[in-house]
């Protein structure tokens, strides 16, 4: 008989079934139990190394890239499993022929590329990817810069996230007080981590208060040109709040000045709105008021889809006609209240009493349903619930996103003795996204 091909506990029966005498069999039983446990200890080492050579291999293998159809795939060391489009790749090679590593950019001609370019040869190491295309060019890519750009929707969500657009947190009256964050102007202004605190504050919830400014139009300039450029609009670089004789503006009233959202007649709505109270009124009223635009889009969402709806698809059109230095202006921009991007992400709220023009240049049928939607939204922007109230002192600057915000100011003395004076200024997104983008890469929380 042959005992090897049976497993050693069949073997250990067959042994029993023998007819041989007892010590024989004994002598087999023993040397069966001895194989056994020898089989199952080199079973186990074996196992064993090869679980450990397996550990190895995850923990140490060398990186693999394939090609598949228009896509080259990545196995990295970690387990992470990238894929990459071969055009995205040839687009994006890092040679000094195609960028410029000083300029962080591209520097190869579109016309240079060729969309039905092929990898000859592909191979990854522990550092990068290589790639050698069919026409002959070289291209290689860092590792990290590749996890870095990773097409995986999760992945892509964090960059744009931590990077592109810090998301937005909503709030009420009921948290505006946890919400807003004080920063005193000297540590702005002479302190990069607070600088970047105070850019984050603006980004998530759209307000801030800065204390402790000297009170001089200076001042409000100094924190422009830190941020990058103030915005010049039709008003000039800095704008007074207070009783003037020839009045153009209702801002220029003591009278209640309702909610709005300023210059939303314009494209290129300015936005970030930073009020400087100089001399505040020791009388009642003159509160900023202020509500959250994109806390009430997202509520109206929810509890009112059909006004939501009406808000955010209706175009309303928004004026300016006056005269400023002499010469005569009339602005003009179509958008609804509510304004989404193409995937449905709030961008931007449009709100005023005084600059909506009669030009109402949406379907007939849908007027009566807008003006409907648009007194629920009144009503929801002007609630005790969502208004907050903030009265500035001197030497506050009030900071807020006029392009998320709405705000508003409750009517106030304005007399000889009892005077208010505020300095407002504006400076762009685009511009404190820029600079906000390098605060953080410079704190190690981003790269470029
Ligand atoms: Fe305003
Ligand atoms: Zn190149």
């Amino acid at each position: 008989m042959s005992l090897y091909p049976l497993p050693w506990s069949w073997a250990a029966i067959e042994v029993n079934n023998l007819s041989l005498n007892r010590r024989t069999k004994k002598m087999l039983r023993n040397l069966v139990a001895s194989a056994s446990r020898s089989l199952v200890s080199v079973s186990r080492k074996s196992r064993l190394v090869s679980t450990q050579t397996g550990v190895a291999a995850q923990q140490h293998p060398k990186p693999v890239a394939t090609v598949d159809g228009e896509l080259v795939s990545l196995q990295l060391p970690s387990g992470e499993h990238h894929k990459f489009p071969v055009m995205w790749l040839r687009d994006n090679c890092q040679c000094p022929k195609c960028f410029n590593s000083q300029q962080m950019s591209r520097i190869i001609y579109w016309d240079e590329l060729d969309t039905n370019i092929k990898p000859a040869d592909i191979q990854a190491d522990r550092e990068k990817l290589s790639v050698k295309w069919s026409d002959g060019h070289s291209s290689q890519y860092k590792l990290e810069w590749l996890q870095d750009r990773s097409f995986h929707p999760e992945d892509q969500k964090k960059w744009l996230d931590e990077t592109y657009r810090l998301p937005k947190a909503g709030w009420n009256a009921e948290n505006f007080e946890s919400i807003l964050q004080r920063f005193k102007y000297s540590d702005v202004v002479n302190s990069q981590e607070h600088f970047r605190g105070w850019l984050e504050a603006m980004a998530k919830y759209g307000v801030a208060i800065m204390y402790d400014t000297p009170p001089t139009v200076e001042s409000l300039r100094e924190l422009g040109d830190k941020v990058m450029y103030p915005r010049r609009t039709h008003y000039g670089l800095q704008y007074h709040v207070k009783i003037k004789p020839d009045a153009t503006n209702v801002a220029f009233l003591k009278d209640k000045l309702e909610m709005h959202t300023d210059l939303m007649y314009c494209e290129n709505k300015p936005g970030i709105n930073m009020l400087h109270c100089v001399v505040q009124t020791k009388g009642v009223g003159g509160d900023n008021l202020l509500t959250d635009g994109y806390y009430l889009s997202e509520k109206l969402k929810v509890t009112n889809p059909e006004a939501y709806k009406t808000l955010s698809t209706v175009p309303v059109t928004w004026s300016d006609v006056g005269k400023h230095g002499g010469r005569l202006f009339y602005f003009l921009y179509r958008t609804p209240v509510i304004t989404n991007d193409l995937y449905g992400e709030f961008v931007r709220i449009n709100y005023s009493q005084p600059q909506r023009s009669s030009h109402f240049t949406a379907p007939l049928e849908q007027v009566v349903a807008w003006y409907k939607a648009y007194d629920i939204f009144t009503k929801e922007l002007n609630s005790p619930e969502n208004q907050a109230r903030i009265k500035t002192r001197p030497g506050e600057i009030l900071i807020f996103d006029n392009i998320r915000l709405i705000h508003g100011r409750a009517a106030y003395d304005d007399n000889p003795g009892n005077e208010r004076h505020l300095i407002g200024q504006f400076v762009d997104w685009d511009e404190a996204l820029a600079r906000l983008r390098v605060l953080r890469k410079d704190a190690g929380l981003v790269k470029i």
